[in-house]
């Protein structure tokens, strides 16, 4: 059945292909942006351009923090809000921009849910808040010791809290889905594989923050975009991590682009940045019981798939800035 369905953030790495996907299995979709300046805007406009030439899509410019951004929008039946400020390194130096993008549009995404009885609100959460795992897998029951270790994590789960308040005893199906770093096609310049990805084939130095032994639960884009459908499915107010329990670390994401561009990395080893955990480790039981999903794909197969899209959108992004 067509469904009309608003995706916020709708230009970035991920609202990118999930409306991809919802477009080829013939919805309408909303898509809202802000197109801020969190990284490289030509990134955006590579994506929105591919977006606005399909027929069922149309674009809103708006700010969601702006609290009328959603006023013209009438018969929206799920709301994907994957709009927000990532990435926690920046986050540090400019925390109000994180609260306006993360926690002000969060609410103002919600309070549209509720007051127009949209039937399921999907928020697009993180593992930041979990910061480091250790060996143990984190589960999504969190309790009230969780103490996120940075201002984007804790933007976010600010996000999450507001969210569940506002819709709480209203019509609206929450969904929280807490994503491990994500990767692949359309990616994001301020995300180590993407810009390994560059570096590497443009033959730049390869800077590593630490010594590149800390590990990350890679997850490639369409396993994510394949549980944000699965999604709909779910009636009961519910969490979920989205990750992968074989995690890698920098040094063996290197070795495999290394592989697969044929090129050798120079890696430079910088300081450790603040508070990068070592590993963050997700327990996928939830997903796999719930929703019967788990990632699919391997890192060979992800890091191959993205680098044959780098090389086919080469001449036109390798000269996009990449944040270090
Ligand atoms: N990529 C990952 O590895 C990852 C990991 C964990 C969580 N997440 C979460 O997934 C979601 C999508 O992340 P992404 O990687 O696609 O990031 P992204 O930065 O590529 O996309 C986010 C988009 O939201 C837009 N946006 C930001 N503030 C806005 C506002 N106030 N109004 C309208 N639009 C606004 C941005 O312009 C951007 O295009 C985010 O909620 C992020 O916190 C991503």
């Amino acid at each position: 059945m067509t469904k009309n369905v608003l995706v916020t953030g709708c230009a970035g790495f991920i609202g990118f292909n999930l409306s991809k996907t919802l477009i080829k299995e013939n919805n309408n979709v909303y898509g809202i942006d802000s197109l801020n300046n969190a990284y490289d805007k030509k990134f955006k406009d590579l994506r929105l351009q591919n977006l606005e030439s399909e027929n069922n899509f149309q674009f809103i410019s708006n700010d969601l923090s702006d609290e009328d951004s959603l006023n013209d929008l009438a018969d929206i039946d799920i709301v994907y809000h994957m709009g927000a400020r990532a990435g926690v390194r920046q986050s540090f130096n400019d925390p109000l921009s994180y609260i306006k993008d993360n926690t002000i549009a969060t609410t103002n995404v919600a309070n549209f849910c509720k007051n127009n009885n949209i039937s399921k609100m999907i928020l697009a959460s993180t593992s930041s808040i979990y910061g480091n795992s250790g060996e143990k897998e984190m589960v999504e029951d969190i309790d009230e010791k969780i103490n996120p270790p940075s201002i984007y994590a804790s933007t976010k789960l600010s996000g999450e809290t507001l969210a569940k308040t506002i819709l709480s005893s209203h019509n609206t199906n929450l969904i929280i889905t807490r994503f491990f770093t994500v990767y692949g096609p359309y990616g994001r310049p301020d995300m180590s594989i993407l810009r390994f990805i560059h570096w590497i084939m443009e033959n730049k130095e390869v800077k590593i923050f630490g010594d590149g032994e800390q590990r990350r639960s890679f997850t490639y884009i369409d396993d994510v975009v394949d549980l944000l459908l699965k999604v709909q499915d779910c009636d009961s107010n519910e969490t979920f991590n989205v990750g992968n329990n074989k995690t890698s670390s920098l040094n063996e994401v290197v070795k495999i682009i290394e592989h697969f561009s044929n090129k050798k990395a120079q890696v430079v080893n910088e300081p450790r940045a603040f508070r990068d955990p070592d590993v963050v480790l997700p327990s996928l039981s939830k997903s796999k019981n719930t929703l019967k999903w788990e990632p699919k794909t391997n890192i060979e197969d992800g890091i191959k798939a993205t680098i044959e899209w780098y090389s086919s959108f080469q001449d036109k992004i390798k000269d996009f800035t990449y944040i270090n």
